[in-house]
């Protein structure tokens, strides 16, 4: 398969397919990352389109068209002045060729370093984030993570079946995206408030999740992942807790029973804990906040 990325980041783009696809090999060339894969894609937040591939070459090679043709096709280049010249390749080899600018069989030829890439279009995101925005839902506080964000780290976690726990849920943005991908999604907070907000917020957009007050550093609960994000500073939200304890201690107390956690925290603290971090990568806010994304994991996995 070919996954054309997001350049918005495109770290977290590639993880965000190789968590979920866990192919044995993969490369990427320019934002293409390419690789056996076989899950839903709709769950993608940073993939822009997924392909089919049909070769990779310094040239166009000979191709048996008729066999990625269905009812009609249309070309697209990253280099859209390509798309005059190459869409005859194609037409001269097929039975009956029809032409269609929305047609079945979109084939895509990417030029990048001295590469042809191309592909037939199997899937491309039409996921509406924006409608699910923050402060467009009932339970609002500006601490939520846009829903594209919240979507990406819970496939960071890999998981596709099971439950997935947010222990510092607030309004509940990452597990209402959880739930939308037809996960089990379990949320705690320690302030009731966001618990109030989240539930309004499950109740609008008909999703179902379970939440309860807690305080991370106690509750238990049995679950495939944490995907969670902690908060970023000594404010009331921490009821004035130093934040590098609290991660500290909540890492801690779920280590013996939970295998994966995904979390975002302040470029400024240290991670103190007997995970391994698998993965990360940095994503600046504002001027005074970089975040990490860390996938957290045992090492013995
Ligand atoms: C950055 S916010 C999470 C925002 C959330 N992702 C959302 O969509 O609204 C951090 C949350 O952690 C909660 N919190 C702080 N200390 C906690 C603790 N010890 N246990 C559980 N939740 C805690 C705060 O009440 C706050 O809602």
């Amino acid at each position: 398969m070919i996954f054309e990325l997001s350049r918005d980041n495109l770290a977290l783009a590639q993880q965000e397919v190789l968590s979920l696809a866990k192919p044995k090999t993969w490369k990427l060339i320019g934002n293409l990352l390419i690789c056996k894969a076989n899950f839903d894609y709709s769950r993608l937040a940073y993939t822009n389109l997924v392909l089919e591939e049909i070769f990779i070459d310094t040239k166009i090679p000979k191709i048996n068209w008729q066999k990625y043709y269905k009812e009609n096709f249309c070309v697209r280049s990253n280099i859209t002045a390509k798309e005059k010249e190459l869409a005859p390749i194609i037409w001269y080899a097929l039975k009956n060729p029809k032409v269609n600018m929305k047609a079945q069989s979109e084939f895509w030829f990417y030029y990048i370093e001295d590469q042809i890439i191309c592909g037939k279009k199997i899937y491309q995101r039409e996921e509406k984030f924006q409608m699910r925005r923050p402060d467009l839902r009932p339970g609002f506080f500006p601490i939520s993570l846009k829903p594209k964000l919240a979507r990406a780290i819970v496939n960071l976690s890999g998981v596709k079946k099971g439950t997935i726990w947010d222990p510092f849920c607030g309004t509940g943005g990452i597990l209402l995206e959880a739930s939308l991908m037809g996960l089990k999604a379990i949320g705690s907070d320690i302030d009731p408030m966001m618990i109030r907000a989240a539930k309004k917020n499950f109740e609008h957009y008909e999703c179902k999740a379970k939440i309860s007050i807690a305080d991370a550093r106690k509750e238990k609960v049995n679950c495939k992942a944490i995907v969670c994000d902690p908060p970023y500073g000594r404010r009331a939200s921490t009821k004035k807790e130093d934040v590098e304890t609290l991660y500290k201690e909540f890492l801690e107390h779920v280590y013996p029973f939970v295998d994966t956690v995904v979390l975002m925290a302040p470029n400024t603290i240290k991670i103190k804990t007997k995970y391994t971090i698998a993965w990360e990568t940095e994503e600046f806010v504002h001027g005074s906040l970089t975040r990490r994304i860390i996938i957290l994991n045992k090492s013995n996995q």
